[in-house]
């Protein structure tokens, strides 16, 4: 079709979609529409089908019922093929690349370009990368890139394909706030020369900077599209949840004791013998919640790791009540009251068995805690009963194994079974990553609690506003040193941004 035809028309029209799995109505009678030139934002809460539409449009799945039109044409999508050849690429949220290829072959893969010469190739992704900002290296093997790196080849794989509307399902779910920035900035370029975005995200400072429009569904419906400037965070969390929600995060008043972690010149190098944390000192103390700030890769992992007894420490002392725990084993360190839950960027492997169900999950941990022997299996059930209760954990049962949970339940029975372990410290990384706000509000809210009851809470985050509104104060690593540790309530969004990328602002007050 020619360029100027096209003028006017909707990129895509999608009307009375219906999509069930068995009994789950996935999405119920969708009308979505999406300009040329525009960013659509799909909000929803975890489970209210965004994935699944997104997916009918990318040939994954088929409509049971109604109608779709790309650029003003009926069409029928039954294969990914079909849809790129319509012009539709979707990024997806597990990436699909090939492991041990490099970039450029993994963008060929499947193409009639094949034969072509990889140094052609290599020019042609170049030009295309030059063209979007993007920055990749066409040689570089897949299992060498960082989770951001592997997104821009997905891009500029689809993009290489000819995609003018791009489908994006939670890309940001995983990349560090400058990482987002970036990917904006790509699409925002995209938009400009006259294709299609539909971004799916549960972050809405990111809905409000990049979208034009916004469309959300709520258990499988579209409930409502608005323009996202005559709109606000609370109406669409409004429209997204059903009822109204207070968005602000409390910091609850706590007697704070004496540390109860003290961390004195923690040196750690990791297996290749770079050095990963440097001289590290702070202390962490019960009834706190101490944030921890940091472009990704900045030693939040080996801090952990290392609290953790996971990680060979090479210098300094660990502290738990005046006491050194530097050596003691990870079951050690469990027994003493230390806990801790890692959400990595994959959101996979936990630390959950995932044929087990939610019982034997909790049993895990008891049994580690109770030196072997006879462990009983009904109050863990009960136990498992009782988080389902608290966190709303969507499963048909305990007994069901956590592989069949979704992504935020699988993240809520995470943490809360640390938490049943009562432990004295708790920390955790990523708790929120991937969940939809009433979810991340819930885990918010569990953490505010066990902070009230005492626990000493350290908090591995991404999202500085949050870290802002919650944590009693924050920490700032960069390149495996602590850059500073501020009171939160005295320190802005931009002063621990530039002490994240090693800069000193001016103005600050030193608070340890
Ligand atoms: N392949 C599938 N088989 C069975 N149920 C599914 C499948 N894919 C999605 N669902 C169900 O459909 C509903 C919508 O899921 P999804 O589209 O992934 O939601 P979202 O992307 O908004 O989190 C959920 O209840 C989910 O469990
Ligand atoms: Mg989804």
């Amino acid at each position: 079709m020619e360029k100027e035809q096209l003028n006017g028309l909707n990129a895509i029209e999608l009307k009375g979609i219906n999509k069930s799995f068995g009994s789950v109505v996935a999405n119920k009678n969708i009308d979505l529409t999406v300009r040329k030139g525009e960013i659509l934002a799909l909000l929803g809460e975890n489970g209210s089908g965004k994935t699944t539409l997104m997916n009918m449009l990318s040939g994954i799945y088929r409509p049971d019922s109604g109608s779709v039109f790309v650029y003003g044409q009926e069409v029928h999508i039954y294969t990914p093929q079909d849809a790129l050849n319509l012009g539709i690429g979707m990024i997806h949220q597990h990436y699909k690349l090939v492991d041990n290829l490099s970039a450029a072959e993994n963008i060929v893969l499947g193409t009639k370009t094949k034969k072509q010469s990889m140094s052609q190739l290599a020019k042609n992704i170049e030009q295309l990368s030059l063209h979007f900002g993007l920055n990749i290296d066409p040689n570089k093997k897949i299992y060498d890139m960082s989770v951001s790196e592997k997104q821009t080849v997905e891009i500029v794989k689809v993009l290489y394909r000819g995609a003018k509307i791009l489908v994006l399902d939670e890309p940001t779910a995983v990349l560090t706030p400058q990482e987002s920035k970036k990917l904006f900035a790509i699409i925002t370029k995209m938009k400009e020369e006259g294709n299609s975005i539909i971004i799916i995200t549960h972050k809405l400072n990111e809905v409000m900077e990049v979208s034009d429009r916004v469309s959300v569904l709520r258990k499988g419906e579209c409930v409502a599209t608005v323009e996202t400037k005559k709109s606000s965070a609370e109406q669409l969390t409004e429209l997204m949840v059903g009822r109204a929600v207070d968005l602000s995060i409390e910091r609850p008043e706590t007697f704070k004791s004496d540390p109860v972690l003290e961390i004195v010149r923690l040196g750690v190098r990791n297996d290749e013998g770079v050095e990963m944390l440097k001289d590290v000192n702070f202390d962490l103390r019960s009834g706190e919640i101490l944030g921890v700030a940091g472009v990704a890769g900045s030693g939040q992992k080996e801090l952990c790791e290392a609290l953790a007894g996971l990680q060979k420490v090479e210098k300094g002392a660990i502290l738990y009540y005046k006491e050194n725990i530097v050596g003691r084993t990870p079951d050690e360190i469990i027994r003493l009251g230390i806990s801790m839950s890692f959400v990595p960027e994959d959101r996979l492997g936990m630390g959950l068995v995932a044929s087990m169900g939610m019982t034997d999950n909790m049993l895990l941990k008891t049994y580690k805690q109770s030196r072997g022997g006879f462990v009983k299996r009904s109050p863990a059930r009960l136990k498992a009963k009782a988080l389902i209760e608290r966190l709303d954990i969507i499963t048909p049962g305990t007994e069901t194994p956590v592989s069949k949970l979704s992504g935020g339940n699988v993240q809520k029975v995470l943490l809360g079974r640390e938490i049943e372990s009562q432990p004295n410290v708790l920390i955790t990384a990523y708790p929120v990553r991937g969940l939809d706000i009433n979810s991340a509000y819930t885990i918010y809210d569990l953490l505010n609690e066990q902070k009230m009851k005492g626990v000493a809470i350290l908090f591995i985050g991404e999202d500085l506003d949050v870290l802002l509104e919650l944590c009693d104060r924050i920490m700032v690593l960069y390149d495996g040193q602590v850059q500073d540790i501020l009171q939160a309530d005295q320190v802005t969004k931009e002063q621990i941004g530039l002490l994240m990328t090693g800069q000193k602002p001016r103005e600050l007050k030193e608070v340890r």
